[in-house]
């Protein structure tokens, strides 16, 4: 499984690409403006552009995601190729999100509008993330229309779930890939008893007609997580900074650090 990190802060992704473990990196609005404003925050001037492409050096010959802000297709298409036009250059690894769905509710009539611009980006060659995915049926109409990666959004289910059955928990919280039964019935979405069970459910519908996209698991939030979807056979995984690190920690691997510390004999770590 490939592992990118889900992050536009360049200290964080330096430091990721520095450990020689990441194959890409994922951005959003929200996570340009947390690694920005901690940035203007610290007094620096920040140039975005010169920014943006720092990090597309940093990542060279491996994807990066920069996502659109606009939600219609004429719009996003704009967008999508003015990003790409502007930071592609710089290492030609850009991929541009696009959400599956940009309507804000049912009642919109725009469900098409990011089916419509991934078909159209796919067939300008430029690479596309599709992203907010949240059933199989999605993923299967981002591949449809030619998406490079489409990102089943695992932890932000989990939420869902939680929330509609008036469940208390703490967002990094581990919520079973199996899923939680309560009066025998399981806890589910529109058929999906889990994020992981909905990463599945993509790789299982991905695969089975061979299309040559990826399944990206995003909304990762913990390191079991990770775990379960390298288990059910995602081809990525986007992952915070401090999921990466959690991902080496264990009790008796410090333990274990501790004893044979104690037990080193003087001459042993003196040999030459
Ligand atoms: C994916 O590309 C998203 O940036 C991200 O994984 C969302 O994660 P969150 O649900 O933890 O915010």
């Amino acid at each position: 499984m490939k592992i990118f990190i889900d992050s536009a802060d360049l200290d964080e992704i330096r430091q990721g690409y520095l450990w020689g473990v990441l194959d890409g990196v994922t951005t959003n609005p929200s996570l340009l403006k947390k690694a920005v404003g901690k940035r203007v925050q610290a007094g620096e001037q920040l140039d975005l552009k010169a920014y943006i492409n720092q990090i597309l050096e940093v990542a060279r010959n491996t994807p990066v995601s920069l996502e659109v802000t606009e939600f219609s297709a004429d719009k996003m298409l704009d967008q999508g190729r003015r990003l790409y036009e502007l930071f592609n250059p710089t290492a030609g690894n850009v991929y541009i999100k696009i959400p599956v769905n940009p309507a804000f509710k049912v009642e919109d009539q725009t469900h098409f509008d990011g089916i419509i611009t991934i078909k159209k980006l796919t067939g300008m060659g430029i690479p596309v993330n599709a992203t907010l995915i949240f059933t199989p049926e999605q993923a299967l109409l981002a591949a449809k229309a030619g998406a490079a990666f489409v990102s089943p959004f695992a932890g932000r289910i989990d939420d869902d779930i939680r929330e509609k059955a008036g469940l208390t928990f703490s967002k990094t919280a581990y919520y079973p890939a199996d899923g939680i039964q309560t009066d025998g019935n399981y806890l589910e979405d529109n058929g999906i008893v889990s994020g992981i069970d909905l990463v599945e459910q993509c790789v299982q519908v991905i695969e089975h007609y061979n299309f040559e996209t990826e399944v990206l698991a995003a909304s990762l939030r913990n390191p079991r997580q990770v775990r379960e979807a390298a288990l059910v056979g995602a081809h990525i995984a986007t992952l915070p900074f401090g999921v990466i690190q959690d991902m080496l920690k264990h009790h008796k691997t410090f333990e274990g650090m501790k004893n044979f510390t104690a037990d080193i004999v003087p001459e042993y770590a003196e040999l030459k």
